[in-house]
């Protein structure tokens, strides 16, 4: 269960008057569905690029904030006017608790987000590439 989410780290930066970001109407399916690697062990180049990567603390203790980390791609998306990152989501269980819109002048798709958790959750990323559509990596983060 989420205690709450302090301050939005890179929200500022990433709702920042980037005006191809904020003319653009981001379309958001109601679920929480998004690709995934068919081999976590074996990415595809378009995997690598896409896939969101969770940076966790090794332990998480109830109550206790942290930064959670969140890259596009093992090999960081682009972000250029032509190919870029839309929007970066995420959730605790099947609530949203974040999201940031990018536009082509963020130079990495990657956001920091402090939490605070009091249980177990199972923590989602969504991202979404104008070319290559909504991925997602989801976790459980054992709370002790
Ligand atoms: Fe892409």
């Amino acid at each position: 269960m989420l205690v709450g989410v302090a301050g939005l780290a890179l929200a500022p930066l990433a709702r920042a008057p980037f005006a191809c970001a904020q003319e653009r109407a981001v379309p958001r399916p109601p679920s929480i569905e998004g690709r995934e690697p068919v081999d976590a062990m074996a990415l595809t180049r378009e995997e690598r690029r896409h896939v969101p990567v969770l940076v966790l603390p090794r332990a998480v203790r109830a109550g206790r904030p942290f930064d959670f980390v969140a890259q596009i791609g093992v090999e960081p998306h682009v972000m250029t006017e032509a190919h870029y990152i839309e929007w970066i989501e995420l959730y605790l269980d099947a609530e949203r608790v974040f999201s940031a819109e990018l536009g082509a002048r963020v130079a990495y798709p990657i956001v920091r987000v402090p939490l605070a958790l009091v249980e177990t959750a199972h923590l989602t990323v969504r991202s979404q590439c104008n070319l290559h559509g909504i991925w997602r990596t989801r976790r459980p983060v054992p709370v002790t």
